[in-house]
This record gives C-alpha cells, structure tokens and sequence, in this order.
C-alpha cells in the first residue's frame, strides 16, 4: 500500500479561491490562494454574484497552479476534499463541484468538509502537533464567533454563540464607520500598534447567556464615536484613528479572552484551540501567550485565514476515520457544525 497520502484541497466558500495540495493532513506541499479582496474592495465588502463569477474563473488555473508548486501530477492524488457549507451558495458550489469533477475522473474518494473544521484543524498543518480532548475551541471569523466543547474528534457541542455580528464583522463594519478598506481586522490590527488602547471606554457587553456574545453595541458605539469625532474624514494614519483603532479592538479581543476563560472555569477545560481569520490579529495572540497554565493551540499566521489547505487537513482525518461522501452532496449556506 502507498504510505504517503495526498490531498487535494478545494475552499471557495467566501471571497477567497484556494487549492491546495497537503501530504498525511500536515505538510502543505502547495496552497494556492486567489483573492478576490481587491475587487470587493469598491463596494466595501463581499458582492456575492462577483465572489461566484471571480471563483469560476479561478479555479482551473488555482488547480494548475497548486500541481505546479507541489510539483506533482494527478494521478499522484488519493483524496479529494472541498468545503460544502457554511458560505455563499453560488461561491461554495464552484469548490464541491470541481472537486467532485475531479474525484469522478481521478476515481479516488470524496470528502464534503465544514469550512470551520477546516478552520480547526489549520492548527495541525506544518507541524507536529495533534489535538488533545477534552477541549475548548475558539472560533472567531467572519461569519462565526463561537465557544464549542469537544470532547472527542468530530463530536463538536456549542456552548457560546455570537448573538448578533461575527467578531470579523465587528471589525469590518467599524473599520468601515472610519473609512478603512474591507477587510477591517487586519488594518485596525495594523494602525492599532501605534494607538491608545484607553482612550476611548467602549462599553463591556452582557448577555444572558454569559458564554455567548453579543457586538453590534460595540458597533453603535463606534458609529456614535465616529460621528462625534469626525473619523470618516480623518486623515487614517492620524494619533484619533489610531487610538480608535487600539480602543475597539481592546475591547472586541477582552471579550474573546474574558468568554474563553470563563467557559475554561465553567467546563473545567484548560486546552484551547483558536480558529478562524480573527487568530491572525496580534493583540489576541499577545494575550493568549500571556495566559498561564493553559494548553493553547493556535495556526500558523499564514493558515488563520480561509485557504484549502486546513480543508484538506480537515479531509484527511475524516479520511482516516474511514469516511467519504456521496457525489450528490450539495452545498449549504447554514451548515451547522455543531448538533
Ligand atoms: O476565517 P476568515 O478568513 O473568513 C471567514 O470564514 O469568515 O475570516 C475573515 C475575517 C475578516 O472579518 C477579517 O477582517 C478578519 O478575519 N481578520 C482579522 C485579522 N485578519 C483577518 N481580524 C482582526 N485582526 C486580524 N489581524
Ligand atoms: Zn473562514
């Protein structure tokens, strides 16, 4: 029997058109990333029907392309796997087919991934780490802001739930309020360095459930703060943008930091594992390093954000576990992780 597995990762679920080639679910041989930032960038966020247009066009050359790098030819592939949901429906739909195409010609298995278990396990790319159980995994992206405990591999139960806007949201609508470029996160990251975390009090947020969380009052704030200071017009690399920057993004990470470790206590659970394009942002990295007695999990910087090969990693355990999916899986914009 071949020792080595190759597979081969498709993620179009979003604004990025990925593939990727990933040998065992760890050592990224290739993983090609189209973005599509730029072209949304005009109307300040994701236009849907130019995601799907954009992922039409790119796929086939992402493909060529990740073969290329990874130096290797098709018929070198034993695994094909592709995000089927959560995400925009014309967008996923370029991805699952494509690779359901090419399971069909290659004749090799087929595997329909959640886009946040992609996210999961990103944690084990490049390195040698595997996951720990039980365990506390932090999601925070885009479109997700969630506490899930898992206590074995795959069986994922919800325990805190954003309530209104996802953190990546929270980012991009105040980034937005200001006139930063989408994405928001990584500039506030950015020009927060340079900022005053203090000067501007937005305010902490309760919930009934204390595990879940709630942003769109740090939104409101920020609109109501941007309006009172002028921000919109502000030169952006001035001291008020920095300290508004460094101020909200203070908060929207205390928050993170504050659930997580309240949702440790609650659970008796000190293993974290953090996902999603939000782990990118420096000051929730600088916090969790400062956390003791923690066992905290966290990507590489360069898969915190969508790519195809935490989807191919994500394949290559359920592939393990002795699983395929059907060829007439359709892709589901709501797809739950957790049951
Ligand atoms: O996981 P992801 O790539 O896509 C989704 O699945 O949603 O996350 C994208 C989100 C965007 O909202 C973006 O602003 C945010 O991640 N993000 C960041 C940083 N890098 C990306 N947020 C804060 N700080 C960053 N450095
Ligand atoms: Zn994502």
């Amino acid at each position: 029997m071949k020792q080595d597995i190759l597979t081969l990762g498709l993620e179009s679920s979003c604004d990025e058109t990925s593939v990727a080639i990933v040998k065992n679910g760890k050592h990224v041989l290739s993983n090609i990333i189209f973005s599509q930032i730029k072209e949304h960038q005009k109307y300040g966020g994701v236009v849907p029907e130019a995601a799907s247009r954009l992922h039409v066009m790119n796929i086939i050359p992402c493909l060529q392309e990740a073969l290329k790098t990874a130096a290797c030819s098709w018929s070198d592939i034993d695994l094909v796997c592709s995000t089927m949901g959560p995400g925009l429906l014309g967008a996923l739909a370029v991805g699952l087919n494509s690779a359901k195409a090419i399971s069909l010609s290659l004749n090799k298995p087929f595997i329909a991934i959640h886009h946040i278990e992609g996210h999961l396990y990103a944690n084990l790319l490049d390195n040698d780490l595997s996951f720990k159980y039980p365990s506390l995994a932090l999601i925070a992206s885009g479109g997700h802001t969630q506490i899930i405990l898992i206590n074995q591999a795959f069986e994922y139960q919800l325990i805190g739930n954003t309530l209104d806007d996802a953190i990546g949201e929270a980012f991009d609508k105040s980034a937005r309020i200001v006139g930063l470029p989408y994405p928001g996160g990584p500039i506030i990251d950015k020009l927060a360095q340079k900022g005053d975390p203090k000067r501007f009090n937005f305010p902490k947020v309760t919930t009934p459930n204390p595990l879940d969380f709630s942003f769109s009052g740090l939104k409101t704030f920020a609109l109501k703060l941007g309006q009172e200071n002028h921000l919109l017009t502000q030169e952006k690399e001035c001291q008020i943008i920095a300290d508004f920057c460094a101020s909200l993004q203070f908060r929207l990470i205390e928050e993170l930091i504050n659930k997580l470790l309240l949702a440790s206590k609650t659970h008796q659970v000190n293993t974290f594992i953090i996902a999603g394009g939000v782990s990118a942002n420096s000051e929730l990295r600088k916090r969790l390093n400062e956390l003791n007695n923690y066992e905290i999990q966290i990507p590489s910087l360069k898969y915190c954000t969508d790519n195809a090969a935490m989807i191919a990693a994500a394949g290559y355990a359920r592939f393990l576990q002795g699983e395929t999916s059907p060829l007439n899986i359709e892709p589901k914009a709501n797809l739950r992780l957790c049951l």
